[in-house]
């Protein structure tokens, strides 16, 4: 397995990067082409392993597929096998994302259970509930969820809590449903608007997408389209406290800034320059940091995806900052490792507090999830020494050339392939 390495505590990060296209936007429209038989022409599609991932599971419910990237041409006009295996799913708990476009499709579906996630439990009985709740017959066999629907029925779906997943599965699922549903309680996130964007303009009858309430009139087919993916607001928060963790000034382009709303604000509050542009935002990072005090919050409130990346953040302030993440149970997968750099945090229930400034030291890490990875590269550009980011399948998972983008701004940091120590 290759490791990242990275000589920190080097010259703050200047110039530009170009945001690459949202992961997770890219997965679920990836599974909403099943429901428009025909040629789809996505762009802006970031290069990933999980974008990989199901792209191999459309190829095995039969779909076509090109990868030009960042254009993936996905026809999908003769589809056989309504099937999510077991060694794709477990890799990506977003595969159950296939689960609502191959019911309406096919009438019927089987997916592999998920399974455990190194993040908490993460259950889809959420997302099985909804369907149910539309008519489909579910049972579970030899660790698959069988789905078998004629038509799904339009339905009201109330969800006790904000499911992105949950509400894509739905959304997607209803466009083609007998009848009109409706999702109370839905996620508000910009990927499930630009999923909606795509179904509408593939035919579908969707009001209300990035609000809690989301009306969907199902229609009897949807055509194919070509569709241009929104940007990554992850991968651009990562950057902005990368400018900021090492003292920088950064534009980053291809942004939406409204996108970053919750992320803009507690950088300012972290005593950070950020500037909003046309598709871009600078962020300038020149005084001491001041604490912060954060929790988790499905959108517009501050992103889970983000709360590791600004444990890195919180190290660099003068003084205690305190991080509560309220959506996943087990996601402070990074501390122990940011502990052994020598930051100085604490973990009481879903809260961690953080006493700064640490001074952290280059160390061998590695983590067990995506974001956690992540901040383990901006903790390492801020310490002193050499460290050594084991277990770098998780970044490519998520983040488009991660090292070549923060290279281009002055980081040293360089990939060492498996075969090479
Ligand atoms: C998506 C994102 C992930 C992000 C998360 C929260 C994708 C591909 N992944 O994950 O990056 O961290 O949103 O913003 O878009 N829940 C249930 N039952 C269910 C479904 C969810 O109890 O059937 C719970 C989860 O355990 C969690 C909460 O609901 O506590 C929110 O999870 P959800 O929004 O569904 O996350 P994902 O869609 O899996």
């Amino acid at each position: 397995m290759d490791k990242i390495v990275i000589e920190g505590a080097a010259s703050p990060l200047r110039g530009t990067v170009t945001v690459s296209g949202a992961k997770n936007a890219a997965l679920p429209i990836i599974c909403a082409t099943i429901l428009a038989p025909g040629r789809n022409v996505l762009t802006n599609v970031p290069r990933l392993g999980d974008v990989r991932t199901v792209v191999k599971l459309l190829a095995i419910t039969g779909a076509d597929v090109e990868l030009r990237w960042p254009e993936v041409v996905l026809d999908t006009t003769e589809l056989d096998n309504p099937v999510a295996p077991y060694e794709l799913v477990k890799t990506m708990r977003a595969a159950i994302l296939v689960l609502g476009p191959l019911v309406a499709r096919f009438g019927r579906a089987k997916v592999s259970l998920p399974g455990g996630c190194a993040i908490g439990a993460r259950p889809i009985n959420l997302h099985l509930r909804a369907l149910e709740a539309m008519g489909a017959q579910i049972a579970i066999r030899r660790g698959y969820v069988e789905v078998e629907c004629e038509r799904l029925q339009g339905a009201q779906i109330a969800f006790p809590v904000p499911t992105v997943g949950g509400t894509e599965n739905v959304l997607m699922a209803a466009t083609l449903a007998e009848g009109v549903t409706t999702i109370s309680n839905a996620a508000q996130e910009p990927e499930i608007e630009d999923l909606a964007a795509l179904l509408t303009s593939m035919g579908a009858k969707i009001e209300g997408a990035g609000t809690s309430v989301i009306h969907i009139e199902g229609v009897e087919s949807l055509s194919p389209v070509t569709h241009r993916i929104i940007p990554d607001r992850i991968e651009a928060g990562t950057f902005m406290v990368a400018a900021a963790v090492t003292g920088g000034e950064i534009t980053l382009q291809g942004v939406e800034p409204a996108h970053l709303t919750a992320v803009v604000e507690r950088m300012r509050e972290a005593g950070v320059e950020v500037t909003l542009g046309e598709g871009a935002i600078t962020v300038a990072s020149r005084g001491p940091l001041a604490p912060l005090e954060l929790v988790t919050e499905a959108h517009p409130g501050f992103p889970t995806d983000m709360q590791a990346q600004f444990m890195v953040l919180a190290l660099g302030a003068q003084g205690q900052s305190r991080i509560t993440e309220a959506i996943f149970e087990n996601r402070f997968m990074h501390v122990p490792e940011l502990v052994r750099m020598g930051a100085r945090i604490q973990i009481a229930g879903r809260t961690a507090t953080i006493q700064g400034p640490s001074t952290l030291e280059g160390a061998t890490v590695m983590a067990t999830d995506l974001r956690a990875s992540a901040s383990l590269i901006l903790a390492g550009l801020r310490a002193r020494g050499t460290t050594e980011v084991l277990r770098v399948y998780h970044l490519d998972r998520g983040y488009e050339n991660l090292v070549e983008k923060l290279n281009k701004m002055g980081a040293r940091i360089r990939r060492v392939p498996s075969e090479l120590y």
